[in-house]
């Protein structure tokens, strides 16, 4: 970090003064904004002080360790299949791992081009708002880049293919067909839900393995300035509509819910077929009906319901529309 003095050095004491006093008032003023309201300015700040190198968390002596589980029970749920081994339940656990790590993959491929698009029309308005928005969509960039990493990792320690859903480019196309007000609300539940998945569920859970845990710390330490930036891109997406049209961008929302929740049912499948094929364990039916209910319910807890109780998630709802909240709080609990 360059210090006023270094700055300053040939100005007299007086101007070097002037500016350390002025930098401390811009960061008291930025501090201040964020405690209000979310600013472009404070996130791109704190964005630029915990950027993190892909280089620094895989790769070389940093790999996976199998005798682990990587996903939290919380969003895993594997335990209350009881007909399965210890050692079964923490294959699945790990299949759900590297589902996590190809569905957040493919969320992202349709955030960046939006974030890009939502920023292209204003380039020459705020500068902290461009540069803030920039940086936004070059960390997701890089998070696309970071999921593949992790996944060819996986792919090479698990032995076994498992399959995610996809194409991300279709998944991509059939999102960004929406209103941009319910795009803008679902990467807001996405971004939220990073958060809790992080704090609520990984943070203090001494079981999973260090590496895999890294990915989802370092996901959410830049997902947490992305959050409030697309706080700030529903606000404006929003601004100027009559609630009526609120009311419909959030039927849209739910709307990419509903394709998101149709992923998951498939999801369901290919994991079991990838826990088939890892384990040689061969459910009865009666068994693999209970792990497809299971498994459904927590692919939507960790996807869908996670975020669609959040009250950060709401409380933006409820700024937009009473209404509209009200219609998430009621179809939610179908997600939990
Ligand atoms: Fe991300
Ligand atoms: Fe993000």
């Amino acid at each position: 970090m360059i210090r006023a003095w270094e700055i300053n050095k040939n100005n007299c004491y007086m101007e070097q003064t002037q500016s350390v006093a002025s930098q401390k008032t811009n960061a008291r003023r930025a501090e201040m904004i964020e405690n209000g309201r979310y600013s472009y300015q404070a996130t791109l700040a704190t964005a630029q002080k915990v950027n993190w190198r892909i280089e620094d968390i895989i790769g070389g002596d940093k790999r996976l360790d199998f005798s682990k589980p990587f996903m939290p029970e919380s969003l895993a749920r594997v335990e209350p299949l009881d007909f399965l081994r210890a050692d079964e339940k923490r294959t699945l656990n790990q299949i759900r791992g590297a589902a996590y790590l190809g569905i957040f993959g493919l969320v992202e491929e349709f955030i960046l081009p939006f974030v890009l698009d939502h920023a292209r029309p204003q380039l020459r308005g705020d500068d902290y708002r461009v540069r803030a928005l920039l940086q936004f969509a070059g960390e997701e960039a890089k998070h696309i880049h970071l999921f593949k990493r992790f996944r060819e990792e996986f792919e090479r320690g698990f032995g076994h293919d498992c399959a995610v859903i996809g194409p991300p480019e279709v998944i991509a196309q059939a999102v960004l067909a929406h209103d941009p007000l319910a795009v803008a609300l679902t990467i807001l539940h996405i971004e939220w839900m990073t958060q809790r998945h992080y704090l609520d569920s990984v943070k203090d859970d001494q079981s999973l393995d260090p590496q895999f845990k890294s990915l989802l710390k370092h996901h959410w330490m830049e997902e947490a300035q992305h959050a409030k930036l697309d706080t700030l891109m529903v606000e404006a997406l929003a601004k100027g509509r009559s609630a009526r049209e609120i009311e419909a961008a959030v039927e849209e929302y739910l709307e990419i819910g509903g394709l998101i929740d149709a992923g998951l049912k498939q999801q369901v499948g290919f994991d079991l077929d990838a826990f088939t094929r890892a384990t040689g364990r061969k459910l009865n039916e009666e068994e693999k009906d209970q792990f497809g209910r299971a498994q459904l319910q927590a692919n939507r807890w960790t996807y869908l319901g996670s975020a669609m109780t959040h009250e950060r998630v709401l409380a933006t709802l409820g700024s937009l529309s009473p209404a509209a909240r009200k219609r998430v709080e009621e179809v939610a609990p179908a997600f939990c």
